[in-house]
């Protein structure tokens, strides 16, 4: 027997395939999937198809033509625009600007490279590299410099510079030291920098993040988060935007994993999805650090059963307000 259903609508191919679980329907997969026919215990017999449902039930026959893989709220996709130059600043990358100091000649690539040369005639100049772009400093909600880290080697580590950019008349490598073994400082002077707002974070950022960094200080003038928490969401949100590397790698890998089962139609979907349940858990933490609540990482409580019936919920936050006896209470 074998049921056509060429022409199934949308609707209905939902409820479909909520009903049957098809394989693939949870490994994060979108297309637009075609269902070619529907039948008892019997496999796909058109060429083009593929069976799409688990075996020794109904067997829908499928044509997956454009199968990737679903957007995933990661951090490495945050918004559209992903660059860890502010917009006033980015025109200094591409260019490259040089300094001669006694027998060296520096040259400063900013967001790229910091690089030197031996000016002699020796057959064995030497010539390397004193760090590739990395990260910001961001301190105080400014940006205190570019750290280019991981250049040649120098006995056990690797050669890192550090550009501070101060003002000046015209974009210039003004200065270059080494103020420890192997770490280089290097004054970067340009017009770029010269408004006293020119190297604050905050205006740089899309307001989305804008809009996280303003919940952050309400947060914390509430008590909702104690100030190590706040430290840590701001990096975050520095993080977010591009300015600073992910501080703990196998955080975020934790929680691609987490948000692996969950499948969006559409990148904004995903991305309300992701911004909601990271603002509910910030949230919680914060309520759970607020009392003094010791909580592991989400990944550790994977299933509800850990916490029963007393999983914290949306409405919890209020009741908990200055009342220190939740940890005897409940856990
Ligand atoms: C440094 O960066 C510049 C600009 O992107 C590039 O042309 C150059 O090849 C880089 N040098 C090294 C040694 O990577
Ligand atoms: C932090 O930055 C603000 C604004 O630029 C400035 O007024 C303040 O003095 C700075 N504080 C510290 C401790 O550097």
């Amino acid at each position: 027997m074998c049921l056509a259903l060429l022409g199934l609508s949308w609707g209905m191919w939902d409820l479909f395939a909520h009903v049957f679980a098809f394989p693939g329907g949870n490994k994060g997969l979108c297309g637009v999937m075609k269902l070619l026919s529907l039948s008892w215990g019997r496999p796909c017999a058109a060429p083009s198809g593929s069976p799409c449902t688990p075996p020794g039930s109904w067997m829908a026959c499928c044509v997956c033509p454009t199968v990737t893989p679903c957007p995933q709220p990661s951090r490495a996709v945050p918004f559209p625009a992903w660059d860890p130059r502010p917009a006033h600043l980015s025109r200094l990358s591409g260019k490259c600007f040089s300094l001669v100091e006694s027998t060296y000649k520096y040259e400063l690539c900013p967001f790229h490279n910091v690089t030197q040369h031996e000016q002699t005639f020796r057959w064995n100049a030497y010539s390397g590299i004193l760090g590739i772009w990395h990260e910001w400093e961001i301190t105080n909600n400014t940006f205190r410099g570019m750290w280019m880290r991981d250049g040649d080697a120098c006995q056990s580590r690797s050669r890192q510079s550090k550009v501070e950019l101060t003002c000046g008349k015209s974009n210039r490598l003004a200065h270059v030291s080494e103020p420890s073994t192997c770490v280089y400082a290097l004054t970067f002077e340009t017009p770029l920098v010269c408004h006293p707002h020119s190297l604050l974070v905050y205006p740089t950022l899309p307001t989305v993040l804008q809009q996280r960094w303003d919940q952050l200080e309400q947060d914390l003038v509430d008590e909702l988060i104690t100030a190590q928490g706040y430290e840590k969401s701001l990096r975050a949100i520095f993080e977010d935007a591009g300015y600073l590397k992910t501080s703990e790698p196998s955080e975020s890998a934790q929680r691609d994993r987490a948000t692996k089962d969950l499948q969006f139609e559409t990148l904004e979907s995903c991305q309300e999805a992701h911004k909601a349940l990271s603002q509910e858990i910030e949230r919680l933490q914060g309520v759970l650090t607020h009392h003094g609540v010791p909580y592991g990482k989400p990944a550790e409580t994977p299933s509800s059963e850990h916490w029963g019936p007393q999983t914290p919920t949306a409405g919890i936050a209020e009741p908990l307000r200055g009342d220190p006896g939740l940890r005897g209470d409940t856990l």
